[in-house]
């Protein structure tokens, strides 16, 4: 296990460490291939991106998940999303986030084809309060490529903020599996606040188990957790 843990005073602290690591694999490390998340966790660090220098203009963005049935001009997309987030700033040459409208196994099978064209240098992720990544929800076998999941409650209560009520947040979206994220080159990992501290726990010293799939994360050998200190706060030193 090569798994670093950096514990901020804040989310700003984080999401500038977050930040420098995204600098230094523009500018020191070459890296081509970006695999990003959507959530409220990044968002400061996509800030901190549009206010930079940085140029992606010769790099591929492969985001992680998209609701299904969410077309791509939904103001919830994940689409809509990182169009706002980041690339309408800062293009990319390439960036695939997968088809909300597409057929289940077209959308699937195309978008490992595309994972496995570019290998990702750099995987930024958040973690759900259940430990989820990407929509990798408990119970992901470790070995997912790219699929269709069901939304589990908490999720969905955990999304309904965004949407106007309840029964419009999507209940299926399609995602990286846990093996796609796991052949990342390296993985960031960011999570804030004491509602993220449960999960943090379980991925950092819990077993490695299906039940909370960001655990897998033990396993890969090139890993940085940036956490504040609320949600550090159940790991123990
Ligand atoms: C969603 C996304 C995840 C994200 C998680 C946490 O379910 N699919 O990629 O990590 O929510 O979201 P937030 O960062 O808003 O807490």
């Amino acid at each position: 296990m090569n798994l670093e843990i950096i514990i901020a005073k804040n989310r700003q602290e984080g999401s500038q460490a977050a930040f420098e690591i995204m600098k230094d694999a523009v500018e020191k490390h070459g890296a081509n291939v970006f695999g990003l998340a959507t959530g409220s966790t990044p968002e400061r660090m996509y800030e901190l991106i549009r206010e930079s220098e940085l140029d992606f203009s010769d790099k591929i963005s492969i985001n992680l998940d998209e609701y299904v049935g969410l077309p791509a001009d939904h103001s919830q997309s994940y689409h809509q999303f990182m169009e706002e987030q980041l690339f309408s700033a800062k293009p990319f040459k390439e960036s695939y986030v997968p088809d909300g409208m597409g057929e289940e196994k077209e959308a699937t099978e195309a978008y490992d084809r595309i994972i496995e064209e570019n290998p990702i240098d750099v995987q930024i992720l958040g973690i759900g309060t259940n430990g989820h990544i990407g929509f990798n929800e408990p119970g992901t076998d470790f070995n997912s490529t790219t699929h269709k999941v069901e939304l589990t409650q908490e999720t969905i209560d955990a999304n309904k903020r965004f949407f106007d009520s309840v029964e419009d947040v999507p209940t299926h979206a399609y995602t990286m599996g846990i093996a796609s994220i796991m052949q990342a080159k390296k993985i960031v990992l960011m999570a804030f606040g004491e509602n993220k501290a449960e999960a943090i726990y379980q991925t950092v010293q819990g077993p490695v188990t299906e039940q909370v799939p960001a655990s897998i994360l033990q396993k890969h050998d090139n890993v940085t957790i940036i956490v504040d200190e609320e949600a550090a706060k159940l790991i123990k030193a």
